[in-house]
This record gives C-alpha cells, structure tokens and sequence, in this order.
C-alpha cells in the first residue's frame, strides 16, 4: 500500500496517539547524574564552563544527593578534586581520600542512592595523566595496581558500582581479582570500554582539575576515526568480567553506541559529557535554541540509538520530561 491510501500523518495529528506510538521513552530510571567533590564546608563553586554545575564540599553533596532522590533520580556518579597529588595518585586508595569521604557520609546518613565511583588516577596525580608515567609515556601494568587498590578502596567506603575510567589494558581483571580477593564478590564492574580521545572532555577538566601536563591522552584512549575498535575494547573487558560497559563521549558516536548495543547482551551505559553540556547552555544562553527541547532531543537520540543508561548533567533540570 501507499499513498493515497497510506498517510503517515495520519498518527501524528493528536498529541495523545503520539504519545502512544512512541518507540523511545526516557525514565529517571535509566539517568546517572554526574558530581564532583571537594574538601572543606558549605562550598559550592560553579563551573565556569559548565554553568550550574558545581564543585561541592560534601555537605552540600548531601544536600545535592537529597534534591536528586527528590527528583527520581536514583544513581550518581562521583568525582573528586583532592586538595593534594601526589606522582603516581596513591592518596586515591585511602579511606581518608576526598570520593571515600564523600561516600562514607552518604552511607552514614542512609541515603537510598546508588553511588557509583570512577576509578582513575587523572584527578590525583600532579602530571594529569591516568597513570604512572615512565619513560614520558603512562606505564600500563605499574597503573593496574593503584587502579585496583582505589577501586577495593572504594568498595569499602560503601560504592555500590566501581567503574575505571583510565583505558589501561586489562584494567577490568585487575580490579575483579583485587575485589573478590577482598571479599567484594557482589560489587558490579562498569567499564568505560569505549572511551575516546575527545576533545568534548574540555569543560570536565576544568571541573576535576585534571588536564594533562604534558603530551595527551592518544597512546590511552581511542582515535575518534575507530569504530572495529571499540568492539575488541568490549570483548576484553567482556571476557574480563565487566558487568556493563560504557560508550564515552555519546553525542558524536551514535553510530558506535548503535552497534556496541547489536554485539553485546550486558546493559549499555553511554556518557553525554561535559563538552556536549556545554555546547547546549552556551547556544542557548545566546538564545540560539531553546536548552531543554535540545537537551532532550540529545537524551532521546541516544536512547534510540541504543543505549539502555544515559549519564547526563541534566539529569536533574525538569523530571517533567521524564517518565
Ligand atoms: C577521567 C574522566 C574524564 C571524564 C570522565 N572521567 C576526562 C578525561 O578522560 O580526560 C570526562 C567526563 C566529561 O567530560 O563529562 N578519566
């Protein structure tokens, strides 16, 4: 059949049979909502190129956490800015180091919210880069073991999902091992399996405070030209023992983010990342569009393009348009 007979239109005339023939819903149960914590009391400093977001001391992390479960937002991810660094990001792996605090205090007050902790060096090391440098290049198998020591760090101020972030081969089976030799059988591993060498983490950096010093990140993170790549990223994290797996940034890699989910059966998680914010709130403070219609187009496109978990800074902007 076709037209005259088949008119297409014909579902779209009443907004009530749109939303019945809608193929792609978004819940607040599919967000992660991203945070960065600092030391000190009642701090909140806005990022300049993330506006509205902030870095929190955990007091006001707290409050944060408690506005977000207000909201139906039931997952965080979380982030630290340590006062101190140090060359190879030991201070990571203490209970007394700034994401265990943070989590311990959200343990302590009994709040029904999954926290998820990032598992890198970058935020801790004086250099910037994801590891431990030797010869003027990140030395893979020297970075696993403070990895998996931050991670079981971790696990045991109360994180509910360890989720490395470094790009270091074989990262995955370094951790699992690390946290069942810890008794942390029970703890999931999400993998930032595909994780490109982008320039959209800019704003981030300035978050975190975690630039690179020197050189970049191209000998750990993926060109942005692969997409073969990213399926042999995920077969070894698979085969290592990820539980879910991340497509990072989300915006520019759709394509990546539709075929990772085709290939693989665990839960596909991709990260709209701080540059992907910002390019929206700066159009739309110019007035050049209009900042939750695009924002949602954004979060829709990449739930139909395939992921089941979207990690977004506007996670929390208007439940409204969330289910
Ligand atoms: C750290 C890390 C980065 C992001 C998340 N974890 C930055 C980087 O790799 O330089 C970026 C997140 C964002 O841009 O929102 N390894």
């Amino acid at each position: 059949m076709s037209y005259p007979k088949t008119r297409l239109r014909r579902l779209r005339y009443n907004p009530l049979l749109r939303d019945l023939v809608r193929e792609t819903q978004l819940s607040t149960n599919d967000l992660i909502y991203p945070l960065f914590v600092c030391e000190g009391e009642n701090i909140k400093n806005e990022i300049p190129s993330m506006p509205s977001q902030y870095q929190l001391s955990i007091d006001n992390l707290l409050l944060e956490c408690k506005r977000a479960i207000s909201k139906g937002i039931k997952s965080i991810l979380l982030f630290g800015i340590p006062k101190v660094k140090d060359e190879e990001g030991h201070l990571a792996c203490s209970q007394s180091s700034i994401v265990q605090k943070a989590i311990l205090e959200i343990r302590k007050e009994n709040l029904d919210i999954l926290v998820i902790a990032d598992v890198c060096n970058c935020e801790y090391t004086t250099h910037g880069h994801c590891g431990t440098i030797v010869d003027g290049d990140v030395d893979n198998d020297l970075t696993l073991i403070t990895l998996a020591k931050q991670a079981v760090s971790l696990a045991q101020a109360g994180a509910d999902i360890i989720a490395p972030s470094d790009m270091m081969d074989g990262r995955v089976a370094a951790i699992r091992e690390a946290l069942d030799n810890a008794g942390f059988l029970k703890i999931p591993i999400l993998s930032y399996a595909v994780k490109y060498s982008s320039a959209f983490y800019g704003p981030f950096r300035d978050a975190a405070q975690s630039s690179p010093k020197f050189f970049d990140r191209k000998t750990y993170q993926m060109d942005t030209a692969n997409s073969s790549e990213a399926i042999r990223e995920i077969q070894e994290d698979l085969n290592e023992g990820a539980d879910m797996i991340m497509v990072k940034p989300a915006l520019s890699y759709l394509d990546i983010i539709y075929r990772v989910k085709q290939y693989s059966h665990v839960p596909v998680v991709a990260y709209s990342v701080s540059g992907e914010y910002a390019m929206v709130k700066a159009a739309s403070e110019k007035k050049w569009i209009d900042q939750m219609s695009a924002a949602m187009e954004i979060i829709t496109s990449i739930k139909r393009a395939g992921a089941d978990i979207i990690i977004t800074y506007y996670a929390l902007r208007d439940s409204r348009f969330f289910k």
